[in-house]
């Protein structure tokens, strides 16, 4: 028998920048999904409670992306990558809540990989996990959610350079609640701009270079409006992490959440992946009493809000508390 759990992670700052080898700034959150595994036989069977149609993944399966139910995909596209010497029956469980930015996907995929027998490193299970979710279903997503699941501190947030693989724990003041707010609203990558969005940052990118390096002055000489405007977001972002990174470890909470807010307007008008419901949620947060700032997290086009509060805050949503790495257990 296995036990693996795999935390889901909220990101605090640092979206669509993953994918062109920007920076990000990640937490991994003390909710997360949990597989439990006896392993034997040909065939990867899961039940879960979220679903009540179990995943059934033959262990040599041949398209993941054509497995049915959709939850299964993720199943299918770990064993793909893995191709593990034997399959397992057990049943999968979530603290998260599924499809909202907390990365409920990449833990589920964690967790299997780690049932499965995956041995490495973190980074190495992470990538794994990145491209089991590209084969399962298509889209080109970024090392974000895998990572922070994979390599997650507790009581840290996580600033990853995405071109290097390099993730530094950053410690989290005591005296900070990180609450996280759900508008309700279900997104998919795959079914979203997301696509759209990273062929806009590569047509930038095909102009100037990489966009990591790029100046402002570089990100202006572009021609084309709304390619110019993606740019802006990435390059204003990847400065915005850094200078998130500096001021919560100088206890600089309120220059922190203010970094927060300029994200969020980059995002809703440069990048355009907020809603109208996003939009009003961080809103409301931003002006509740004792919140420092807040923001859209991971994806947008939906999901969650995240801020920066005062642990007394009225602010609502969930306390969610900076959790350490995935880990399995064999009884
Ligand atoms: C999704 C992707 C990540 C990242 C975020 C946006 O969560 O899976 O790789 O691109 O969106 O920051």
């Amino acid at each position: 028998m296995v036990l693996a759990h795999a935390p889901g992670r909220v990101n605090l700052i640092g979206d669509h920048t993953d994918y062109t080898g920007g920076w990000a700034l990640p937490m991994a959150v003390d909710r997360g999904t949990t597989v439990e595994l006896e392993r034997g036989g040909a065939t990867v069977e899961l039940r879960s409670a979220d679903d009540p149609q179990p995943a059934c993944v033959p262990i040599d399966v041949a398209d993941p992306a054509a497995v049915r139910p959709a939850w299964a995909r993720y199943v299918a596209g770990v064993v793909a990558v893995l191709r593990p010497p034997a399959g397992g029956r057990g049943r999968v469980g979530t603290t998260l809540p599924l499809g909202a930015g907390l990365s409920s996907s990449a833990a589920l995929e964690v967790a299997v990989a780690l049932a499965l027998g995956f041995d490495g490193t973190p980074l190495e299970l992470a990538l794994a996990c990145q491209r089991a979710e590209q084969l399962a279903w298509g889209t080109r997503t970024g090392i974000l959610d895998q990572l922070a699941s994979a390599a997650g501190v507790a009581g840290h947030a996580l600033l990853i350079d995405c071109a290097a693989l390099v993730v530094e724990p950053v410690p989290l003041p005591d005296d900070v609640a990180v609450v996280v707010a759900d508008t309700g609203q279900r997104r998919s990558v795959a079914t979203s701009a997301y696509a759209e969005r990273r062929a806009q940052c590569e047509a930038a990118e095909a102009v100037i270079g990489p966009l990591r390096a790029a100046s402002s002055a570089d990100v202006a000489s572009l021609d084309d409006a709304v390619v110019r405007r993606r740019a802006r977001h990435v390059v204003t972002e990847n400065a915005r992490v850094l200078d998130f990174a500096a001021a919560v470890r100088a206890g600089d909470l309120a220059g922190a959440g203010r970094l927060m807010a300029e994200s969020h307007a980059s995002l809703r008008d440069d990048f355009e992946v907020s809603t109208p419901a996003l939009d009003a949620l961080v809103e409301r947060l931003a002006a509740t009493p004792g919140v420092y700032g807040a923001r859209l997290t991971g994806a947008g086009f939906g999901g969650c809000a995240v801020a920066l509060a005062d642990p007394a805050s009225p602010a609502p949503g969930w306390r969610l508390r900076a959790a350490a790495a995935a880990t399995v257990t064999v009884t």
